[in-house]
């Protein structure tokens, strides 16, 4: 039996902020709440840009997704991978949080802000 079998009833989903020292941050989420990843994030406080809005055209949303092939989430929409594609950063883990909508499905999430690129880089 999994972990995710033990919570049928889910109210809300707990995800994991990773910190570059090492340390991770839970944030709870209540499940029914009809949001983006990216609109619980930025409510929080974090510092996501969006600013296309959740258009999946500004990239400025994206996170490290640790372990999405754990949950099942790694399904793309075109749009998503088109965006992503084009990072001179995109390594296979980053996904734009505006696609990511809540659901049960993101409890036990893992999530990391991208390590910037040196603009020199770019
Ligand atoms: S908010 Fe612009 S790509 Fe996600």
């Amino acid at each position: 039996m999994g972990f995710k079998d033990f919570n049928n009833n889910m109210e809300s989903i707990t995800i994991f902020i990773e910190e570059d020292n090492g340390e991770s941050k839970s944030l709870e989420i209540p499940l029914g709440v009809s949001l983006s990843l990216m609109e619980v994030l930025k409510g929080e406080g974090y510092p996501i840009e969006a600013t296309c809005g959740g258009m999946a055209l500004c990239a400025t949303c994206r996170m490290e997704v640790l372990n999405q092939k754990e949950l099942g989430i790694d399904c793309i929409n075109d749009d998503e991978l088109a965006m992503l594609e084009n990072l001179p950063c995109y390594t296979g883990k980053c996904r734009l949080t505006c696609q990511i909508k809540i659901s049960e499905e993101l409890n036990g999430l893992r999530i990391k802000f991208p390590i910037e690129i040196p603009a020199w880089l770019q």
